[in-house]
């Protein structure tokens, strides 16, 4: 089944516990925290301590994406906090098996993520070590840009590669999608579509997630 994973991000922060609740009620299982460091991104989100207030506010699942020049020096705060998933970007560990490791040993899944101008090659060996594959959709820093649609390309050479090599890794993609691309991301090969202003700047957040939800993943598709 095909989920969207809204950004808090782009979330109301002045009505967070508001904002939280009523994607719940919309449906909403997995929740994506954008975590900045104003170094390996032009801006700064939000740490460990606001990831720990959306856990105690929501039971869904805690998928935190480090947009950071040194994640793992985070990992284990994150975890902590209560993240389930902990994405980092391969532009800062070329060699990032080691750090999936470590991720692994902290009990969390892993997801590794690539910018619009990473060649895509580049990350799929590693993908059997991932349970994620966040594919950037905009150069990260902020949210509400519009999608890059050469990152249609990107989702395409990963879900083919993911499907022929028969592994489980997801296909997120993250940026710039809404309602009104979500199918053709999808038909391109997603699992997961983050959205952040594309959900929190809508009220009918149940209608969405409604709409996404009859969208055929490629495996659903391939049965
Ligand atoms: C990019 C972040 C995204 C972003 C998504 O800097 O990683 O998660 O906030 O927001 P929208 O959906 O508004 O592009
Ligand atoms: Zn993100």
């Amino acid at each position: 089944m095909v989920q969207i994973a809204p950004s808090v991000l782009g979330a109301d922060f002045g009505r967070l516990a508001d904002e939280i609740k009523s994607a719940d009620q919309a449906g909403i299982r997995m929740y994506h925290l954008d975590i900045m460091d104003g170094h390996f991104v032009p801006n700064i989100s939000f740490g460990p301590g606001i990831v720990k207030t959306i856990n105690q506010l929501t039971h869904g699942f805690l998928d935190v994406h480090l947009m950071l020049s040194e994640p793992e020096k985070y990992f284990e705060p994150f975890v902590k906090a209560g993240a389930d998933s902990i994405t980092f970007h391969l532009e800062v560990h070329p060699d990032p098996v080691p750090y999936a490791e470590q991720l692994r040993q902290l009990r969390v899944q892993t997801g590794i993520s690539i910018n619009p101008d990473m060649p895509v090659e580049r990350v799929l060996p590693f993908l059997k070590h991932f349970d994620l594959l966040l594919v950037m959709s905009v150069f990260p820093g902020f949210g509400g840009q519009k999608f890059i649609e050469s990152a249609l390309g990107a989702i395409r050479a990963a879900r083919s590669y993911v499907d022929s090599h028969n592994l489980k890794t997801q296909i997120q993609v993250d940026g710039g999608v809404d309602g009104s691309n979500a199918a053709e991301v999808v038909a391109a090969g997603a699992d997961i579509l983050v959205m952040g202003t594309g959900f929190f700047g809508r009220d009918d957040r149940a209608q969405l997630v409604q709409q996404v939800s009859q969208l055929k993943s490629a495996r659903e598709r391939s049965i």
